[in-house]
Order: C-alpha cells, then structure tokens, then sequence
C-alpha cells in the first residue's frame, strides 16, 4: 500500500493533534447546545471515533451511508444507501464528512437536515476542504486541513475502497487512477 503513495501529506501524529484543537473549539462552541453528531459514511469512520472521543460534552450520534465518486472521480449525484437517520428536528446537527471537494454532498445533505428533518441547526466539520471552485455553494465551518486539488487517500478515505487503512493521509500516485 505504501508503494502506491506519491507523497505523505499529514502523519497520524499531526492528525491527531489538529482533532484535539477541533474538539476543544467545538466543546466551547456546543457548550449550551442539546446536539446530535451525524458521521457521513464510509470516509469518515477512522476519524469520527478519533475526534468524539476527545469532545468532553454529551452528545448523540448517527451515521449516514451515501456515496457520490466512482474511482477518482464524483459522479456529480449523491447515492443515499440509507434512507432514514436520526430524528433531528428541533436539535442542533455537527455533520462530519471526510473531505470537501466539489460541495455537492455536503450542500445536499446540509438542505435536508433542513428542510426536510427540521433540524434546528446544520453545521460542518470536515477533516480535508480542497481548494478549488465549488459546484455547489458550502463552505464548511470546521476544517481540519486546506489541501491542493489532489486525490489523496488514507486515514478513512479511499480509492475503489481500499487505502481507507493507512494510519496516514497521502496523495495516490496519478497512475493507478489515470490510465
Ligand atoms: P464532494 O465533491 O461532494 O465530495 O464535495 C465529497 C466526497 O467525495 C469523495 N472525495 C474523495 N475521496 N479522495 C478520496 O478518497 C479525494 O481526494 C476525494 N475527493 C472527494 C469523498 O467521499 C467525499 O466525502
């Protein structure tokens, strides 16, 4: 698996450290606030167990299984594997996701915690947030590290569902997926 990374972008350690800065910046921020977490699946199940662990507040958490790339690519539709999720309405939501790329899970997902489970509020924490225009309009509020617009994997996020392992994040040599 290590053969197939171009470059190591953030080590464990360095991951680890940023997830205690978050979790005390959310701690602060949900001090007052009945909230529930909801983990969108799969990418984000290395670091959510990382991350809650270290919020010293209660909490209820959910997950939610949807999927929008294919190989290194997004497929442009976001594919709801799991059609019903905790009842929100009237709580505060934290949605977790791996990485913000081109915005559109994560607006879609934003509008129906809105409008459609009435949530009282939708925020966003994402471990990665790409620096490229959006195709949809979201930005999110908590973000773990700004990256260039590579396609990285590792730490939760994968390519055709494997590298998820690496204790690491890294860039994927552009071979194994550009051919
Ligand atoms: P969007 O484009 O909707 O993307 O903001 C969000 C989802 O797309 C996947 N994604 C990636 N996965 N390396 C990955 O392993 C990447 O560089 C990458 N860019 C987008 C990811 O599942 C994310 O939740």
């Amino acid at each position: 698996m290590n053969d197939d990374i171009a470059k190591v972008l953030y080590h464990e350690s360095t991951i680890l450290s940023r997830l205690d800065e978050l979790a005390h910046l959310i701690t602060e921020d949900y001090s007052d606030k009945e909230f529930t977490v909801i983990s969108i699946l799969n990418g984000s199940f290395i670091f959510m167990a990382d991350l809650l662990r270290r919020i010293q507040l209660p909490l209820q958490v959910d997950c939610w299984s949807v999927s929008s790339y294919h190989g290194a690519k997004s497929s442009g539709s976001i594919n709801f594997r799991q059609h019903e999720v905790a009842d929100v309405s009237g709580r505060h939501v934290l949605l977790l996701d791996d990485i913000l790329d081109s915005g559109l899970t994560l607006s879609t997902i934003k509008s129906k915690l809105m409008n459609e489970k009435n949530a009282k509020s939708v925020k966003s924490w994402v471990l990665l947030c790409k620096n490229i225009t959006r195709k949809a309009e979201v930005e999110a509020d908590y973000v773990g590290f700004k990256i260039d617009n590579e396609f990285v994997v590792g730490y939760g996020l994968d390519y055709n569902q494997q590298y998820r392992n690496l204790s690491y994040i890294g860039v994927l040599k552009e071979e194994l997926y550009k051919k």
